[in-house]
């Protein structure tokens, strides 16, 4: 089966061009000048279809670097399912995600691996793969780490909050820092300080402030800010390289802009829901249903910065100065009812976590038409680096040949409105949208996963189990 992609502007993380590209089952087997002839020979009348892409962008598609599908998490689970979540990323454009396995406290390393794979296999939309939660830094995980990359999990992730749940201490994080640094593994690091925040928590409940709104004061930029500052020391130390996930604080910024100026292998990822939203405005939300409990919709860790301190324009420059390298969504969506109304009458046990899966490539296309970030940068952030930090690039992330067909045909005479309800755009499986009323000056037009169209304007052709396990290898970032 050839399909023949032409008349588009392809577009990736160093240039664009008018071009054609041709696609041989899975894989992309030639970017053409435009015309589709080679040597005389008329391909468009040799392949089986011919997609144009007039006036659009072709695009490699994204890698969404930060979901948690089925996640067990604050006494319920992230209500997208594999199915249900990757078939919502692939029709916003991801064709890649990866998640994240969990071991929990008390588990066996591998036996937390076991469990993502049976979740995940033979339900995914689009291809995926795993980043490894340590949850209990002990001896026998330190062995079992060491095997990780060998089933191609080449990432893991620690946590400096959620005591008693997730947390590590220094000295755990130490020794697989040291594991990371012997392997090449990358360590990645929820940064907050958790001890402290749960003070805070306690004190601001005890004073009758039990609002969503608190979990962000409880949140405080300087315990991210201080968390950042020692993950980076301890990978100093170690040699370890470090990526730090959902980062919100400007000054968690200036913390990786000075270790990466000493040319400290240290990386970060934000999320578009601190580009786009506040404190002030999503979680000090009210409306008719929800009085003040409004804001759940919003409560994730880190939480939502406040705007007038200047969080959000500290974000979208530190994408421009490459501070911060990538967007991934940290997908963990809620339900307001059953689930976020776990927190009623106490903020801090609403489940943390937004859905976004779906709407990172049109928000962050909306950065384009914006003017915060070109063109170029954005296929980068969203795709091209997500795909070389976390050791898939070549198949993953760019438009050559030999890469996996996985390419998105982007309308920028299109419109997106995103929300809940008629005439808007919401796959995901939650009964409300953190990202209402959001309105985009761009639609995903052709989504293609390894050859396949999954996604053909209003219409969704693909499959569960479409998608395949991805095995990792190591980061191709490193300096
Ligand atoms: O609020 C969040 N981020 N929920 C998901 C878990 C995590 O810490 O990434
Ligand atoms: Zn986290
Ligand atoms: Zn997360
Ligand atoms: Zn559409």
């Amino acid at each position: 089966m050839k399909t023949l992609i032409k008349n588009g502007t392809v577009v990736t993380a160093t240039g664009r061009s008018l071009a054609d590209v041709l696609i041989d089952g899975e894989t992309i087997a030639a970017v053409l000048a435009p015309g589709s002839s080679l040597l005389g020979f008329d391909i468009a009348s040799s392949v089986d279809t011919v997609i144009d892409a007039g006036g659009k962008y072709v695009i490699p598609g994204g890698v969404d670097a930060h979901t948690h599908m089925e996640l067990p998490f604050g006494g319920t689970a992230a209500s997208d399912t594999f199915e249900t979540g990757t078939r919502a990323a692939a029709w916003g454009g991801t064709t890649t995600i990866i998640d994240f396995a969990v071991q929990t406290y008390g588990q066996r390393v591998m036996d937390g691996l076991a469990t993502w794979h049976q979740k995940a296999a033979g339900n995914c939309a689009i291809d995926y793969a795993f980043h490894q939660i340590i949850g209990d830094v002990t001896d026998d995980s330190l062995q079992a780490m060491r095997s990780l990359p060998d089933e191609g999990i080449t990432s893991f992730k620690l946590f400096m909050a959620y005591p008693g749940v997730f947390m590590s201490d220094d000295a755990q994080i130490f020794k697989a820092m040291q594991v990371s640094a012997d392997t090449g593994m990358m360590t990645m690091m929820h940064a907050e300080n958790g001890p402290v925040i749960d003070v805070m928590v306690k004190q601001l409940l005890e004073q009758g402030k039990t609002d969503p709104y608190y979990h962000g004061v409880a949140r405080a930029w300087q315990m991210e800010e201080e968390a950042t500052h020692r993950a980076i020391m301890l990978a100093n130390l170690t040699g370890a390289p470090l990526y730090v996930v959902h980062v919100s604080a400007k000054q968690a910024v200036e913390q990786l802009a000075a270790a990466r100026d000493v040319g400290q292998n240290v990386f970060a990822e934000t999320c578009p829901q601190y580009l786009f939203l506040s404190m002030e405005e999503q979680l000090g939300a009210t409306s008719d249903e929800w009085g003040a409990f409004e804001g759940a919709k919003w409560v994730c860790s880190t939480p939502l910065r406040s705007k007038e301190e200047g969080h959000q324009h500290a974000m979208w420059q530190s994408l421009r100065t490459n501070d911060v390298q990538m967007v991934s969504t940290d997908h963990c969506p809620f339900c307001m009812k059953g689930q976020k109304d776990l927190g009623l009458g106490d903020f801090s046990k609403i489940p943390n976590g937004i859905g976004s899966v779906e709407h990172r490539m049109d928000l962050l296309y909306q950065g384009v038409v914006d003017g915060q970030i070109s063109l170029e940068r954005w296929v980068e952030i969203t795709s091209t680096t997500p795909a070389r930090m976390f050791g898939l690039y070549g198949k993953k992330g760019v438009i050559q040949p030999g890469a996996d067909a996985d390419i998105v045909i982007y309308d920028p005479n299109g419109h997106t409105s995103i929300g809940y309800g008629e005439g808007k755009t919401h796959h995901m499986n939650m009964d409300h949208s953190a990202w209402e009323g959001f309105e985009i000056d761009g639609h995903v037009d052709t989504v293609l996963s390894r050859g396949k169209v999954v996604v053909d304007g209003n219409q969704y052709l693909g499959a569960k189990g479409d998608g395949q396990f991805v095995k990792r290898g190591l980061s191709q970032y490193l300096i």
